[in-house]
């Protein structure tokens, strides 16, 4: 054949595909979520999230030291409380001396560089499960529950962590947050915005990892979460949150929302970061335990492609088994 162009040459040796490859893929740019227990050493599978388990304070900093070992800087991290302590009102979250509060202070302390990010949502510490505090319809109100992220805020830059994440969906929280912070003295801890953050079916082994209600299956939280059918939305939360002070947003789910994320990157000039949820990382655990995909080869493709769209870090459970940057 005469072609002109031949584009197989450019692909012809592993050497070749690693000289003229456009993305890489680096330990740097990724955040291990983990789930912290109110005990020393236990440790708790968590079925429907292979590999991952919820892990006691000393485990925990176990865990903290191999993650820095292996290049990774940032830990997203979760509490899981017990039924019996939550309310309709999540009061525990605000209980300054409840363990979560003094484990992150330990853990911070210990590993001063690593970065520590921790959701703000009531959704651990309620008996509904929902994120914000339910009015007389059964909605979640929007200005009563914004006043409690507030004081969670402030409660979480105590303990000394870098990037309060709110992650509740909530209007003009990233505005109030900032203003509580800076007013108590916290000018310096960040804000990483769960900014364009969709009502997705992924997030149902993470509300088994925290112990969430699930009456009738997975909650619906379409009153306040994005619905997945809009994308100009998404923007518009993105640019409302950078407007109101948040230093990093986030895209939430990663995998099926690269068109938000790419479509942000040139309308945004703050760091954007993606997660890559519980749901996702299940659905590629599930598929490589029934022999339907290989995992690594899953794994990195699928981060990969959230970088490729544009995200500057990524969230993901994988990032602890991670194995050398790749491309
Ligand atoms: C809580 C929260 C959720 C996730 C992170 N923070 C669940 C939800 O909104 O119901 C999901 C993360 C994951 O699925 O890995 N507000």
């Amino acid at each position: 054949m005469n072609l002109s162009r031949r584009p197989r040459r450019n692909r012809k040796s592993a050497s070749v595909r690693t000289l003229v490859e456009e993305t890489t893929l680096l330990a740097q740019d990724l955040v291990q979520p983990a789930f912290l227990l109110d005990s020393d050493s236990a440790r708790e599978a968590v079925p429907s999230l292979p590999q991952i388990e919820r892990l006691g304070l000393e485990l925990m900093k176990q865990e903290c030291d191999e993650l820095l070992q292996n290049g990774i800087r940032g830990i997203a991290l979760f509490p899981v409380f017990d039924d019996a302590l939550k309310d309709d009102q999540g009061s525990v979250g605000l209980n300054a001396g409840n363990y979560f509060y003094q484990s992150l202070r330990e853990l911070k302390q210990t590993f001063p560089e690593l970065v520590f990010f921790v959701d703000v949502a009531l959704d651990p510490y309620t008996s509904h499960g929902y994120d914000g505090l339910l009015s007389a319809d059964g909605e979640v109100d929007n200005d009563s529950t914004v006043d409690i992220l507030c004081q969670i805020s402030c409660l979480l830059a105590e303990t000394g962590i870098d990037y309060v994440a709110p992650s509740d969906m909530m209007d003009g929280r990233v505005r109030a947050i900032r203003q509580a912070l800076d007013v108590a003295g916290h000018s310096s801890t960040g804000i990483m915005a769960y900014s364009a953050k969709y009502a997705s079916s992924c997030y149902g082994p993470f509300r088994d990892a925290v112990g969430s209600s699930k009456q009738n299956g997975y909650l619906d939280k379409q009153g306040y979460q994005l619905n997945p059918a809009n994308s100009r939305e998404a923007i518009m939360e993105l640019l409302l949150d950078t407007d109101e002070g948040a230093d990093i947003v986030m895209v939430k789910p990663a995998g099926w929302y690269g068109d938000i994320i790419s479509a942000s990157r040139s309308k945004l000039q703050i760091p954007i970061a993606a997660y890559q949820v519980s749901g996702e990382y299940a659905m590629i655990q599930a598929a490589a335990e029934r022999g339907w995909m290989d995992l690594e080869a899953g794994r990195d493709e699928s981060l990969l492609s959230i970088k490729r769209a544009g995200a500057d870090l990524i969230f993901t459970y994988f990032a602890r088994c991670w194995n050398g940057n790749r491309s």
